[in-house]
């Protein structure tokens, strides 16, 4: 370990042993979500198995509540839920990521796990540079850095990040994120043999190109999935105008399905779809795993103008992972779904086998009094009703226009603000409710809502408001948590 590692790991070790208890004492902290020990996490990086253990990485900042020099911090898993917090992976102390372990990925190959990401440097002039780097682990949890393996080719500026590598045939493949000289957003292909010598194949998809126009001004996250349909490329672009109900939030992040020609190059695809329609949802990675599933986390929140606002910055902590999401590609369409292992963490449970309201009653749901909890709403006569959570959120739904709308209030001036999507019909709402977040799948995971609220602590009430007749039966659970937040 060279002297400016020492010097930084010295660094989050003293502001750990000052402020991590404070972290804990938070009233929104969360109970079964990946959160930093202190500090800001964004990111989700290096999603993986080795060793018998899952692997997720995440962007770190451990030495404030705001973006800077990232590091790699380390949560692995046997089984998606019973977490242990690992040392940090990778540390910016190097020339060239100075100001920055920035995101990407992770491969196992050969009984090692090998580490993908981008060091991010502000030069001496104030500009920026960008190298593609790679760490290399023969334990999964100490890494030997082996510098950048790609500079930046011409045509692009250095907003050129985010390596995601991946096997096709017998060829490792990496896709990363662009932005062209021109200012448009794109994804760059590289081809290896050895995962140390790459070739760069060109621009694979951009704004402006297939037919896309207007795309944004900076693809970010890029990550290519295989699936026996078809190819599906998610991106995190920037700088894209809102329309009607979509595109809302500061940054989108979506895919498109298409078929990857690696010989001209090219990704033809249709049209991007969001990935997410509530507030807080963005840079999303997947991972395939032993069984062949196809795992996707996300970060829990974005950079908006809201960022400085949140309640958890008093407690020297801001942001968490998304829950791990299970992706089936069905008729064009991404579904997502909580991964089944999320079941172990059901503690008290709670049934309702069927019941119905008259608009304008009100069901009170109480009786287990616990702020992180799981429902699954089956709907059995459809109506138009709403469910008020913790008198902060609501989730409402239009059986007429067939709309579900999810509402909350901005952290800044306590406005109402809104996300909504149309939907043909709505049989289910499963619900994922952590002390500050929520994740709400409709339709077996059709459509997703994900958005951190911030309720009065006291307050756990969920009530049910019917504005028409309407049939139902409920599942509830209480949730426990497995985390092991720092060790
Ligand atoms: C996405 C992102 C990535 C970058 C990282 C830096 O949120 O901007 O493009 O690598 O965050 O933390």
């Amino acid at each position: 370990m060279n002297e400016n590692e020492k010097r930084l790991l010295t660094a989050v070790e003293e502001r750990i042993q000052s402020f991590q208890q404070k972290a804990e004492a938070d009233p929104y902290r969360l109970t079964y979500h990946l959160m930093p020990t202190i500090g800001l996490l964004n990111d989700p990086n290096g999603l993986s198995f080795f060793n018998g253990r899952y692997h997720f990485f995440y962007q770190w900042n451990p030495l404030e509540e705001s973006h800077g020099a990232k590091f790699w911090g380390h949560y692995s898993s046997e089984d998606l839920t019973a977490w242990r917090h690992e040392p940090i992976a990778l540390v910016p102390s190097e020339w060239y990521e100075r100001n920055g372990c920035y995101s990407g990925s992770a491969v196992v190959s050969d009984d090692h796990l090998y580490l993908f990401y981008t060091g991010n440097v502000k030069n001496d002039s104030g500009e920026r540079e960008t190298y593609q780097c790679l760490a290399v682990s023969e334990d999964g949890v100490h890494f030997e850095k082996k510098g950048p393996i790609i500079t930046l080719p011409e045509g692009f500026t250095a907003h050129f990040r985010d390596p995601k590598v991946w096997k096709r045939g017998a060829t490792w493949h990496m896709v990363i994120g662009a932005q062209t000289l021109e200012g448009c957003g794109a994804v760059v292909l590289y081809t290896s043999d050895d995962l140390y010598h790459w070739t760069y194949r060109g621009i694979i998809a951009g704004a402006g190109r297939s037919g896309l126009g207007d795309f944004g001004y900076m693809w970010e996250c890029p990550d290519l999935l295989e699936f026996e349909e078809g190819d599906v490329l998610l991106i995190s672009p920037q700088g894209i105008e809102p329309e009607e109900d979509r595109y809302q939030n500061l940054f989108q992040s979506g895919y498109m399905m298409g078929s990857l020609d690696v010989d001209s190059s090219r990704f033809s695809h249709g049209d991007f779809s969001e990935l997410d329609k509530g507030f807080d949802f963005y840079a999303p990675q997947t991972m395939t795993d032993e069984a062949g599933r196809r795992i996707l986390v996300a970060w829990m929140g974005m950079t908006d103008s809201q960022e400085p606002y949140h309640p958890t910055l008093d407690y020297r902590w801001i942001h968490a992972l998304t829950i791990p999401r299970e992706l089936e590609l069905k008729d064009g369409v991404l579904l997502q779904r909580p991964v089944k292992e999320l079941k172990k963490l059901r503690a008290g449970a709670f049934k309702v086998r069927s019941k119905k309201l008259l608009a304008g009653e009100r069901w009170d749901f109480d009786g287990m009094g616990v702020e992180s909890k799981e429902l699954i709403l089956n709907i059995l006569e459809a109506g138009s009703f709403s469910i008020r959570i913790r008198n902060e959120a609501e989730i409402h739904y239009d059986c007429q226009k067939g709309r579900v709308t999810l509402t909350r209030h901005r952290l800044d001036d306590g406005s109402v603000e809104r996300r909504r999507v149309d939907v043909s019909h709505v049989h289910q709402l499963h619900l994922f409710l952590d002390h500050s977040s929520l994740e709400l799948f409709l339709n077996d995971g059709e459509h997703v809502f994900t958005a951190r609220y911030f309720p009065d602590v006291s307050d756990d009430s969920i009530v049910l408001l019917p504005k028409q007749n309407v049939m139902f039966s409920v599942e509830a659970y209480s949730l426990t948590s497995t985390l092991n937040v720092h060790s």
